[in-house]
């Protein structure tokens, strides 16, 4: 049997767009009984690629951007705002965020209390060392140093902007930690006792499979709220924070 391959999410979107406003300007097009306006047409526009999208089964919130879409361009046309502007928020975003339409995780930072849970889990006396996938602006493992100097500490982050700060931040703290700028999946976890991982759903099987493979035994993987589909933990600690995450514990 030909098994095909679900193409990329943006293309997916990209098409929903395409097909439905072709959609409208043939109605607009080949009939005169409607009349509306060119905002009217566009909210029609994004109704319909709401449901395109709901049909296809794209995540919740891609409906409500399909329904915006389209309105929010004309809204955006008619204020008359300058270019520049648009490609100011485009250069923020990416310094920001980096490659996230392609690793699909974005920045969210760890709450106080996986701070807190992780200080208490960490080794007192032994060395240990630990790293962060996607460290984020730092301030785990900037926390956690201050607490553990018996713990070498290591960030990998792959947006600029966050790696900048966390960078800055190392430059002024008592315990520096390592902090790199490229991508997790082309390091080496054998290196590491403890692995922190707080992505999305998306990359948790891959990242099981790469842990599998290259941590050593005894060493723990640690991922904030996200599962590893099939793979049961050998523990969950609920915490109480704002978006009440859970710290799930794998031992190799
Ligand atoms: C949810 S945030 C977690 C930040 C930090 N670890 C914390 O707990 O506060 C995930 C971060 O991972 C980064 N990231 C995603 N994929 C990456 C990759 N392949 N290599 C390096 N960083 C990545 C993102 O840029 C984002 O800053």
């Amino acid at each position: 049997m030909i098994k095909f391959k679900r193409p990329h999410f943006l293309i997916v979107a990209l098409l929903i767009q395409l097909i439905s406003l072709l959609v409208i300007v043939c109605l607009v097009k080949i009939q005169t009984i409607i009349e509306l306006s060119l905002f009217e047409w566009s909210v029609a526009q994004g109704f319909l690629a709401s449901l395109l999208a709901y049909c296809l089964r794209m995540p919740k919130w891609w409906m409500l951007i399909h329904l915006l879409f389209m309105p929010m361009i004309i809204v955006t046309l008619a204020i008359d705002i300058s270019p520049l502007w648009f490609l100011f928020f485009f250069i923020c975003l990416t310094l920001i965020y980096g490659k996230t339409y392609k690793t699909r995780v974005p920045l969210y930072l760890s709450s106080q209390q996986v701070n807190a849970t992780l200080e208490s889990w960490l080794p007192k006396g032994e060395r240990f060392s630990f790293v962060d996938l996607g460290s984020g602006c730092g301030g785990l493992i900037t926390r956690l140093a201050k607490t553990h100097e018996n713990g070498l500490f290591h960030g990998i982050e792959a947006a600029p902007l966050p790696f900048l700060i966390s960078k800055l931040r190392n430059l002024f703290a008592s315990f520096p930690c390592k902090i790199s700028w490229g991508d997790f999946w082309k390091q080496d976890f054998s290196q590491y006792d403890v692995v922190y991982a707080y992505l999305s759903p998306i990359p948790m099987e891959t990242l099981w499979r790469k842990a599998s493979k290259e941590m050593r035994p005894g060493s723990l993987l640690i991922s904030n709220t996200f599962e590893i589909p099939g793979v049961n933990p050998d523990e969950c600690i609920p915490l109480n924070d704002f978006s009440n995450s859970t710290l799930y514990l794998w031992k190799l």
